[in-house]
């Protein structure tokens, strides 16, 4: 393709890559209808970012990373994993499944995937006969996560997460009443607090609008028990939409509320 002036957003690949790497990405360029850029042999990515684009998507043989000017973004399952670890060791202490009183066979639609975490954990709990859909409104997020998540080594107790570049609210519209038994949100949050490494990057690039009451409404419609949200301690995150937090751990920064489903299934 030929690119006359910077784009937003582009796909290319390492410096020194593989026919079938630059296959890969090509056609995930195509799928996800940004430019492919094609990478000279040990080209490096710093001028591509002042001329040709202000962020990349990189297929590397090891993954799938993004790329600004001012750092690096890859997919990192190690917090959901250790989550996973003491799921698989029979606690049952995670905050998340204990409001969405997750359990096997469930279907859950996760409306914020951002690092893939939340989605990680319902996977396994709700198993092979489970489903887990979730959704990513940036299309550069949804990239990196969503090609993180394919190589994912899930074991066989655990279902896939179904990543899908999609926004909550059309979505939640698009959906019948009573389609998914749990919907989960976890919106970026007011108050930019300290974070894990990996969220500075997720912050740049994510979808930053709050949670509205009509959005809540639709995903009452569409789930069959809860909805459940997530959001900041010492923040009105919840409060806002009349939720109140549920009891938790006082050792963690996160709040956790829910609302019952409206649909009967
Ligand atoms: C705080 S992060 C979610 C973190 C996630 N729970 C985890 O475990 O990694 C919020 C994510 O939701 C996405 N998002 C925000 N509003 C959205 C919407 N309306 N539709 C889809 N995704 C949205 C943001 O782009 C961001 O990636």
């Amino acid at each position: 393709m030929n690119v006359r002036s910077r784009v937003p957003l582009a796909v290319t690949t390492s410096g020194k890559p593989e026919e079938t790497l630059v296959t890969r990405a090509r056609e995930a360029a195509r799928q996800w209808n940004l430019p492919f850029i094609p990478r000279r042999k040990k080209e490096p990515i710093g001028p591509m970012l002042e001329s040709v684009a202000d962020a990349f998507i990189v297929f590397e043989r090891e993954g799938v990373s993004l790329w600004d000017q001012e750092g690096t973004f890859s997919f990192n399952p190690g917090m959901a994993h250790l989550r996973r670890l003491r799921i698989q060791s029979g606690q049952r202490d995670d905050a998340f499944i204990r409001v969405a009183e997750l359990r096997t066979g469930d279907h859950v639609l996760d409306c914020t995937l951002g690092l893939g975490q939340d989605a990680l954990v319902a996977s396994l709990v709700v198993g092979s006969e489970g489903r887990v859909v979730a959704l990513e409104k940036s299309l550069a997020l949804y990239a990196v996560v969503s090609e993180g998540l394919k190589a994912y080594e899930y074991g066989p107790d655990s279902r896939h997460v179904e990543a899908l570049h999609a926004d909550a609210h059309e979505y939640l519209r698009s959906l019948p009443s009573g389609a998914f038994d749990i919907v989960f949100f976890d919106p970026m949050f007011e108050k930019p607090k300290k974070s894990q490494p990996g969220f500075e990057m997720l912050r740049r690039f994510a979808e930053h609008a709050p949670l509205t009451a009509e959005t809540l409404e639709e995903a009452r419609r569409v789930a069959k028990r809860w909805v459940v949200v997530k959001g900041a301690k010492y923040s009105e995150d919840l409060k806002k939409l009349g939720l109140e937090a549920e009891p938790g751990s006082r050792y963690t920064s996160m709040v956790w509320g829910r609302v019952p489903a409206t649909s009967s299934g």
